[in-house]
């Protein structure tokens, strides 16, 4: 096989040989074309990677670097900030960061950043804030905050021995992880409880050290790590000088250290309610009717699992934009989220709604293990704007207001769903990049969103009303 990195540093003797860098780079990439196995890649600088990939996968190479470099920043430093966010960075990939004011949370005013790329979202979520700003606006309450982390391991033995091992042992676990866990407690958090568990029912020989953690304004996960991996230590250290033990119960075997992305104790509430009558507003005339339909809406959710999935899709719609748009890991909310939504044994709707005694309540409880310090918070300039624009919040802070943002997009979805149906605003938002495909002049697009205001919008209609145009 050939080595690409052997070639790329043989080009650099040649060139200093005279030969032309870039004549000798392109035969080799070329040569390389069939075999598009590559080692050493990550040591290649930036442009050697560009130049590779365009080489190796384009057919017009020369296009390909050009559209890559057109997304660098032209300011150096700030795109070497991106640059080293992870390995072999060749360009950037925008999602737009949009905004959706007049949120009222507890009795609070936000405007809410959100990245996101699908057309619709943030104008539904801007609808809904402005919808309950004048009934009264969202509640969101956090319920609790706490992080759970497991040491996994094997010991094969007399179990009563663990026990009373683990019991002799616990105060060890926190004494010897002072070092790790003194700024925390300075901050109020810290190791909560560590218990042992004996997962032998599931796995043979199998258990954990579960521990719980408050780990206030930040997510946690390296400081949860650094314990675990420091527990596993005690444990394997402690259980070598344990005299109950028999030598092969002092060889307990640890599989992995790490935090979970499950918290079903850390989690907020959010939710809105209204006397029925005060729904009432031009699109929808008939209140009692319209409340019906939505907790019928938010039942079929509840009880049927396809359909939930998409209903809590509605749900995440809102919340990762926010996640995302605050520098916080929206691949560990969505696990943990789905699995909470799992958490009875069958997928269920994240949210719920209710009409009782003329009144209607509409609330969700989700599981949000997000961060306000550390991580990108201060290392992305836009997350450290987004911050800024929601006024700075604590982690508690933030998990309001996320909740309430999947909320405010749930409300959006089933109040469309339930009335007009989705199409209609999703295809009038997305009427702009049918446009812009079609590379649409600014005479056509004044044109086609005039027609398209009182006519339905699908992609073929938009087509077929632009190129009847152009022939005229
Ligand atoms: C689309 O991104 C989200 C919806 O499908 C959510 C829902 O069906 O509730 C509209």
């Amino acid at each position: 096989m050939v080595n690409y990195y052997n070639l790329i540093i043989d080009t650099k003797l040649m060139a200093n040989k005279g030969c032309k860098t870039y004549i000798c780079r392109t035969l080799l990439y070329n040569s390389l074309k069939m075999n598009k196995a590559v080692t050493g890649f990550s040591k290649l600088s930036k442009e050697e990677k560009i130049s590779w990939i365009a080489s190796t996968y384009f057919s017009n190479p020369g296009n390909t670097i050009q559209l890559l470099k057109k997304y660098w920043n032209s300011d150096e430093k700030l795109q070497k900030l991106h640059d080293e966010f992870i390995e072999n960075t060749i360009s950037n990939f925008y999602i737009p960061l949009g905004v959706a004011p007049n949120f009222v949370i507890n009795e609070k005013n936000y405007t809410i950043p959100m990245a996101i790329e699908e057309s619709s979202v943030v104008a539904a979520a801007s609808k809904s804030a402005k919808f309950w700003a004048t009934r009264g606006g969202f509640k969101a309450t956090v319920l609790n905050t706490e992080k759970i982390g497991q040491v996994h391991f094997i010991y094969k033995g007399d179990i009563s021995k663990l026990e009373l091992f683990f019991a002799q042992t616990k105060s060890k676990f926190f004494s010897e992880t002072e070092s790790l866990t003194k700024n925390m407690q300075q901050r109020g958090g810290g190791i909560l409880d560590i218990t042992l568990e004996d997962k032998t029912q599931l796995l043979p020989n199998y258990f954990q050290l579960h521990a719980t953690f408050e780990t206030k304004d930040s997510m946690g996960a390296n400081f949860i790590n650094s314990c675990l991996e420091q527990f596993a230590t005690i444990l394997k250290i402690e259980a070598q000088a344990y005299e109950l033990f028999s030598e092969e119960e002092k060889n307990i075997e640890v599989v992995m250290s790490i935090l979970s992305n499950y918290v079903p104790n850390c989690i907020v509430r959010a939710e809105v309610s209204c006397p029925v009558e005060a729904l009432a507003e031009k699109h929808i005339p008939d209140p009692q009717a319209f409340a019906e339909r939505f907790v019928q809406a938010v039942q079929i959710a509840e009880v049927e699992p396809f359909r939930a999935v998409t209903h809590n899709k509605g749900i995440m719609n809102g919340i990762d934009a926010v996640i995302l748009a605050t520098g916080n890991d929206f691949r560990a909310v969505e696990a943990g989220v789905h699995a909470y939504a799992a958490k009875k044994g069958q997928y269920s709707s994240l949210s719920h709604a209710k009409i009782e005694n003329g009144i209607f309540s509409f609330w969700l409880e989700v599981p949000l293990a997000l961060g306000t310090v550390g991580g990108l918070t201060t290392l992305h300039p836009l997350v450290k704007l987004s911050l800024e624009m929601l006024e700075n919040p604590s982690a508690k802070e933030l998990m309001e207001i996320v909740a309430v943002a999947g909320l405010a997009q749930n409300f959006a979805a089933l109040r469309s769903l339930t009335t007009t149906g989705i199409q209609d605003g999703h295809m009038k938002m997305h009427l702009n990049n049918i446009l812009n495909q079609l590379e649409a002049t600014n005479e056509e697009r004044h044109l086609v969103q005039k027609h398209f205001k009182n006519h339905v919008v699908s992609h073929s209609g938009v087509v077929n009303f632009v190129n009847d145009l152009r022939k005229k």
